[in-house]
């Protein structure tokens, strides 16, 4: 089924108004909402918004949204969307009792990913991400990061971000780059991890971002994956050459990832199951997102709950990601992580939501362009088949987005 703007877009500066919604404009991380409202688009960004009946004279063509909610377009900020093949085996491994560091101790795990991946070409792995892709933009998602990290070798970690990149030129999304080449040990570096690292800060992330295919830069500390003192070479590199950095931190075990991510500033760090309060009082003082993946969670069947209610006392921005891989996020809904989030780590329905606009805006570094309804901001926004906004948490599966606008156009599919 193909994605598309509906029609091309015209050369002239060009204003629409939609009206007869509800806008949960998600301004300052809550619902904000405006009753009755109307939105004026001015070509790609929101030019007023404001109760219908304040609406000024003369914006042009009028679009009647009959009724529906209005949020502003889902943000999936951490995805490991491009990858060749598929892990079912490993599921039923680990339902019969295998742990995922047991599996990757065997050579699965994200090592066979990688193998699938080399072996696929370009073209393969646009296939199948476009696929993924457009499955989110149907539940509402239209900007998304997309992590390289099954490459683990320049031509490998350079196809990856290449197909991310091209992702944004054939859907109507926006997309985020992040270079994950620390994501695990490459067979070829078996025992020499010292040197994968300097390999990566030396001539993999160079030569990456001179070629313009790095957003942000992330690591997977873990004591499966590097440590502390390797991810921090890594973020030496990344901050010379202006990149800003992330971090799967605390995921299954504390590494003191998340102290790390924070001494640099890191837009986010994700996961955080295993963080604790002085972990979470360092990402208040650095102003870092924390990022939150309950489908990981839930499908690693792990116990231990990310510091939420701590977050919360400090004040953390918590967004809310799908982490889509093929491992432990086989995940083809945004929307279905508001449930979860929910459910499992005990997110109200309005700071689930917040945590796919505004919050997962600041985690990729775009807040003063996305993740709200504020004039000035992207025309990027979803009109729902729903009665409250609290039912885009409630309801497990299915499509409810009635139109979706991309940058002040409507997206068909
Ligand atoms: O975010 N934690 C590391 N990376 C992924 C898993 C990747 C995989 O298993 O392929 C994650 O959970
Ligand atoms: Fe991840």
């Amino acid at each position: 089924m193909a994605l598309a703007i509906k029609g091309s877009r015209p050369t002239m500066t060009y204003t629409r108004c939609w009206y007869h919604c509800h806008a949960a404009t998600m301004k300052g991380g809550h619902y904000s909402v405006i009753e009755d409202a109307a939105i004026v688009v001015r070509g790609e960004r929101i030019a007023w918004i404001g109760p219908r009946e304040a609406l000024p004279p003369g914006a042009a063509e009028a679009v009647d949204l009959g009724g529906a909610w209005v949020t502003p377009g889902l943000i999936d900020c951490h995805t490991h969307l491009a990858f060749a093949g598929e892990r079912s085996a490993e599921f039923e491994l680990r339902l019969e009792g295998a742990s995922y560091a047991e599996i990757a101790a065997h050579g699965g795990g994200i090592a066979s990913t990688v193998r699938a991946t080399r072996a696929a070409s370009e073209e393969q792995l646009l296939d199948s991400a476009l696929r993924r892709a457009r499955q989110l933009l149907r539940d509402g998602v239209t900007c998304l990061e997309v992590k390289s990290g099954y490459g683990l070798d320049l031509p490998g970690e350079r196809k990856l971000l290449r197909v991310a990149r091209q992702l944004a030129g054939r859907l109507p999304l926006t997309v985020r780059t992040t270079c994950l080449a620390a994501h695990a040990l490459p067979a070829e570096y078996a025992g020499r991890a010292d040197d994968y690292i300097a390999h990566v800060c030396d001539e993999l992330l160079p030569a990456l971002a001179e070629e313009g295919l790095v957003d942000a830069v992330d690591a997977y500390c873990e004591h499966l994956a590097f440590s502390p003192a390797q991810v921090e070479r890594l973020f030496r590199a990344a901050s010379a050459l202006r990149l800003p950095v992330k971090l799967h931190a605390e995921q299954l075990s504390a590494q003191g990832g998340t102290q790390l991510a924070a001494r640099y500033r890191a837009l986010s760090a994700d996961h955080l199951e295993y963080a604790g309060e002085a972990d979470v009082a360092a990402l208040a003082a650095a102003g870092t997102v924390a990022v939150l993946l309950p489908a990981a969670f839930y499908l690693l069947r792990e116990r231990q709950l990310p510091p939420v209610e701590a977050l919360r006392r400090h004040g953390v921005p918590m967004a809310v990601a799908s982490d889509l891989n093929p491992g432990t996020a086989p995940v083809l809904s945004l929307r279905l992580m508001l449930a979860m989030a929910c459910t499992s780590f005990g997110l109200t329905p309005e700071e689930a939501l917040a945590g796919v606009t505004l919050h997962a805006a600041r985690a990729l570094g775009l807040v003063d362009s996305h993740g709200s309804l504020e004039v000035g901001k992207y025309a990027d926004f979803v009109a729902w088949d729903i009665h409250r906004p609290a039912e885009l948490a409630y309801w497990l599966g299915g499509e409810l987005p009635r139109q979706v606008v991309f940058h002040g156009l409507e997206v068909t599919h």
